[in-house]
């Protein structure tokens, strides 16, 4: 038999986090640098409050993509913690439509892609058995009348986890998605905000009732992510890849 004592010990890795401003990204910085990894680190703000090393790049900007992915090359990461997006909605019947169609796919899906791409690409060529793992959401298995774009873009993500993971496997480099369910981040003023909106609810209701409705019986913290994050991204889940993990509190049963 033998024993991992230290599973999640990151020291020696290199993690990069993209949406690392945001509720889930930075709680990820914070774990993987506790559990010893060196962590980089970018947003689209100018500054950067947490313990790594930041750069700024707008994703829905080529330029700013590019740079990043050059930028994902110089770091040479162990680790990618595929995780900037952007959340909007409205109906289908909105004029507006390709606009958000545009920019919900430019960063939760181009720009996703164009990352992990350029992780792959330095992980094979530096022979790095890396982890890469994607934020979905439960959002991509299920659609929502007034959430189409959104929750396309996350159906995406977990199919590119899938092919991904198999063009990367004979490099043992594994691939996975993790799909958060309902987690109390700033995500949530937005998405609280637009259901007040759309669906006439006071500033706060919806994000009551989603939380109300959650079979554990409330949202999720950031940390909750982020602890599924650290075990993809140790040894722990050595032998898992093309998997998309729910850390939802019971709301998606698969
Ligand atoms: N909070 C939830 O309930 C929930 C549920 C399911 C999935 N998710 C997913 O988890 C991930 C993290 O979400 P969160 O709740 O922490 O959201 P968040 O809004 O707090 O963080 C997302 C981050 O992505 C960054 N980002 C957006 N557009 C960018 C761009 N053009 N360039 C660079 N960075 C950009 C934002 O600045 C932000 O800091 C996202 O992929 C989200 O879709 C969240």
């Amino acid at each position: 038999m033998s024993l991992n004592a230290a599973p999640t010990d990151l020291t020696g890795k290199v993690a990069l986090v993209t949406g690392a401003s945001g509720g889930i990204g930075a709680s990820a910085v914070a774990h993987f640098s506790a559990l010893g990894a060196t962590v980089f680190a970018t947003d689209i703000a100018a500054s950067f409050e947490g313990d790594a090393n930041y750069r700024s790049f707008d994703l829905l900007d080529d330029a700013g993509l590019s740079a990043c992915c050059d930028w994902v090359k110089e770091i040479k990461p162990d680790i990618l913690f595929n995780n900037a997006a952007l959340f909007d909605m409205g109906s289908v019947l909105d004029a507006g439509d390709l606009a958000q169609m545009d920019r919900l796919f430019g960063v939760n899906v181009r720009a996703f892609y164009a990352v992990m791409q350029a992780t792959a690409q330095s992980m094979v060529a530096n022979s790095q058995h890396g982890s890469i793992i994607n934020m979905a959401s439960q959002a991509g298995h299920r659609g929502e009348a007034l959430v189409a774009h959104y929750c396309a873009t996350k159906a995406a993500v977990v199919s590119y986890t899938q092919s991904t993971a198999l063009a990367l496997a004979p490099h043992k480099i594994r691939v996975n998605a993790i799909s958060p369910g309902v987690i109390d981040t700033p995500m949530w003023e937005t998405v609280d905000a637009l259901f007040a909106k759309f669906e006439g609810k006071e500033i706060g209701q919806k994000k009551r009732e989603v939380g109300d409705a959650v079979p554990l019986g409330y949202m999720g913290d950031p940390s909750d992510v982020a602890r599924a994050a650290v075990f993809l991204a140790s040894d722990q889940s050595a032998y898992m890849t093309a998997q998309t993990i729910g850390v939802d509190g019971g709301n998606v049963l698969r």
